[in-house]
This record gives structure tokens, sequence and C-alpha cells, in this order.
């Protein structure tokens, strides 16, 4: 007779964001003419940018001809891209990475969810909280946690608390652990790592043996030179870093799905590399040339200009979003190197209760703190991924309640 792998039965009902689509659809139901504006999930609203739709026109008609038709490309992604990426991300940073460093991939979300597949079962752990939920989720369902404790805590996980009184800047761990999982830019908190603080990580990492798994699927958001867009502009990062990076928040392939991931050499002796192509090779049959195209096209000089200015857009919802909140009487983070808006809620109100509040008061979605750890509770989460009109009306209609929502 089978076994199921119980550890799924640890893990709460279901995953956040489906919980949430859950809750809207149940609004939308009850008040189908009710004009509701989504800032919940990270979810991008603009179209692709023209030179990459250009690079994906050509693609299909390579696709369309037998002499430049293809069919399974490389595991690891088309040397074309591999290469467009290291002088995009990496050379222009002044950062050295080999091609075969690089894996593409259809999403960082799968990236960060498999990775932890290369450790033991016995590896500890340590995750930011408030954090994005897959780190937790998928080494619930590896059997690397315990059960989930009466404070919203699995038991054998290290949480490093981000909260307002460290900048949402974590503290190191009080007893080592092997992986440690570092999101900078930060979802949900918006915010960003400075180098200084960053340094600490390697530095740490670098004595105690740890690896970092470093989530940097919002760098292209950063604005402050401070905050550096590679944790490889670092010294030393290479001997224990691995670096996940995404297209679909940098130039809106969330439905289009392509990112990639560095595995140096230099971390574990060139083991981890092998082993994570290995992976890969067995597991993945690569991402389809025509999205591989697109995403070189992201680095061309069209590209590179369309692809700023939709970040601008975003930026400039995330400060509309930030002042509107602000001036009504609310504190605000994050918005500057990310685009998200982290909002702190009068004390006593729990954040899933402020979810149904917002709603029926102002019809807008956003998420609860406490769906990304326990010290995310007495927060909650708004996207600048809207559109302008519905950004706007949603922050008009926070503020002509602010006095019920503060409530
Ligand atoms: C989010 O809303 O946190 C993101 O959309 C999730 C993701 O990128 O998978």
């Amino acid at each position: 007779m089978y076994q199921l792998n119980t550890n799924y039965d640890k893990l709460p009902g279901s995953y956040l964001f489906a919980a949430i689509a859950k809750k809207i659809a149940a609004y939308q139901k009850e008040h189908p003419a009710a004009d509701v504006i989504r800032l919940g999930i990270g979810d991008v609203t603009r179209p692709l940018a023209p030179a990459v739709v250009a690079a994906m026109h050509r693609a299909v008609d390579e696709m369309a001809d037998a002499a430049t038709f293809r069919g399974y490309g490389p595991e690891q992604g088309y040397d074309f891209l591999r290469d467009a990426i290291i002088r995009g991300e990496y050379t222009s940073r002044g950062v050295e990475i080999d091609r075969d460093e690089i894996f593409v991939s259809d999403g960082s979300k799968c990236d960060v969810a498999n990775i932890q597949e290369l450790f033991s079962p016995e590896c500890s752990f340590a995750i930011g909280d408030p954090v994005y939920p897959v780190y937790l989720d998928s080494n619930v369902m590896a059997g690397r946690t315990g059960e989930l404790l009466a404070d919203g805590r699995f038991a054998r996980v290290t949480y490093l608390p981000a909260t307002e009184e460290n900048r949402f800047s974590p503290a190191l761990p009080a007893e080592p652990v092997d992986l440690i999982y570092l999101c900078s830019p930060n979802n949900p908190t918006g915010t960003a790592l400075t180098r200084q603080e960053l340094a600490v990580w390697i530095e740490y990492a670098r004595k105690t043996g740890a690896v970092i798994l470093y989530d940097s699927a919002y760098s292209a958001y950063i604005a402050e030179p401070d905050c550096p867009g590679s944790i490889y502009e670092l010294p030393g990062a290479k001997e224990v870093a691995i670096e996940f990076k995404s297209f679909s928040k940098t130039a809106g392939f969330t439905g289009v799905r392509c990112a990639f991931t560095v595995v140096p050499k230099a971390l574990a002796g060139g083991k981890l590399n092998a082993m994570w192509n290995r992976r890969q090779c067995t597991k993945f049959n690569g991402v389809n040339y025509v999205v591989q195209r697109a995403a070189e096209a992201v680095y061309g000089e069209a590209g590179r200009q369309e692809i700023r200015r939709t970040i601008g857009y975003y930026m400039e919802n995330a400060r509309i979003i930030r002042e509107g909140l602000s001036s009504a009487g609310f504190t605000v983070y994050g918005g500057v190197n990310a685009p998200y808006l982290w909002w702190s809620l009068t004390k006593n109100v729990k954040s899933f209760d402020f979810f149904d509040r917002l709603l029926n008061v102002c019809q807008v979605v956003g998420t609860p703190g406490s769906g990304f750890g326990p010290h995310g509770e007495g927060f909650f989460r708004l996207t600048a991924f809207g559109n302008r009109e519905q950004t706007s009306e949603a922050v008009e209609r926070i503020k002509r309640n602010a006095g019920q929502l503060l409530g």
C-alpha cells in the first residue's frame, strides 16, 4: 500500500494567494456590481515592451520555417540568452560570471522552491519573518521542519524577525544554520538591504559554512545606490551564495515565464553547480525558444529603455500610494527600492480582519501581513503593479475612509 507524503498535512489549508483569490471571488459573487481594485498579488498589468514583442514575433516566424525551426533546447538555456544575461546583469555591475554558472528557467518561484532538493533533509534553515511563503512551504513539503505550532511558527525553523525596529533588516541567527534565505529588495516589506548589511551576511556565511539563497527578483526596482543589484557585487559572495533573478517583475513576464539562477562554481568546490545542472537536465526541458528570444531583447538598447519606462510607471504608483497613505496619517514602508508598500496598521487590528474591512469599506484588495509570517501581523501589503487610474482611485478611497479604517 502506498504512503502519502504526510509533510503536506503540516501546511495550512491553501497557498496564501490562492486563499486570497477565493475570498475575493466570494465577495464578488455577493456584490456583483462592486468595482473591486486589486492591489493584492504582485502581478504586473503593463503590456510587454515593444522590443520584446518584436523579438517574439521574429522567433515565432523562425519556428514556422523548417530551416530555422528548433526542437528541444539546452536545459540550461540558449547561449545567446546566457551571454545577454552576463552582459546585462553582471559585466555591467563589474561582476564576472561564467556562462555555465547561469541556468535559465521558467520562473524564480520554481527555482527557489526546488533548490532545497540539493541539500540534505537534515539541514537547518533560516527565513525572514515576514517572508515570501514559497521558501517555507517548500521546506515543509520536503520534511525539513516540525509541526506548525500555536504561535504560527513551524518547529525546527529559524525565524529572523524583520521589524520596524530593525528597519526590516533581520539580525543574524542566534544559533548557526545551514541555509539562509534572503530576499532583497524584499517581498513583502518592500525594503532593500544595503551593501553594508549584506556584507554582514556574507561574512557570517563564510565563517559558519552556511549557504545564502539570495532571491533578487525585484533588483530592477532598486533606486538607491547603496543597495546592491546583485549579491556578487560584494567580495566573497561567490563562495557562499546562489542568486535568483527573474524577468517576471523586471519585464512583465509573469504570464510569459522566464527567470535564471546563478550557481557559482566557487561554491562548494563546484559541487552545487554540478548538482543543479544534473537536476535541471533530469527534471526540466528548458524554456521555450520564443520566450528566450523575448528575454534576450530585454537587454537590447530599445528593450532596456522601454523597460525602464515601465518600471518608472510602477514606481510612480508606489509614490502615489506611499504619499497618499502617509498624508492620511498612516505609516507606510517600502516603495522606494521595490514595488511593494508595507502598511503599518493601527495596533490591535489583525491583518486578515483588515483585509475584510478594506474590501468592504473601499472595495480595495491587498495582502494581509500575517500571511507572510507571524511578524507580518499588524501590517498589510499593497502592490504598485496596478494601473495608474485604479491605483489613484484606491488611494482616494482609502483617504476618504481613513477614519473608518483606523477605527
Ligand atoms: C507576490 O504577490 O508575492 C508575488 O506575485 C508572488 C510571486 O512572484 O510568485
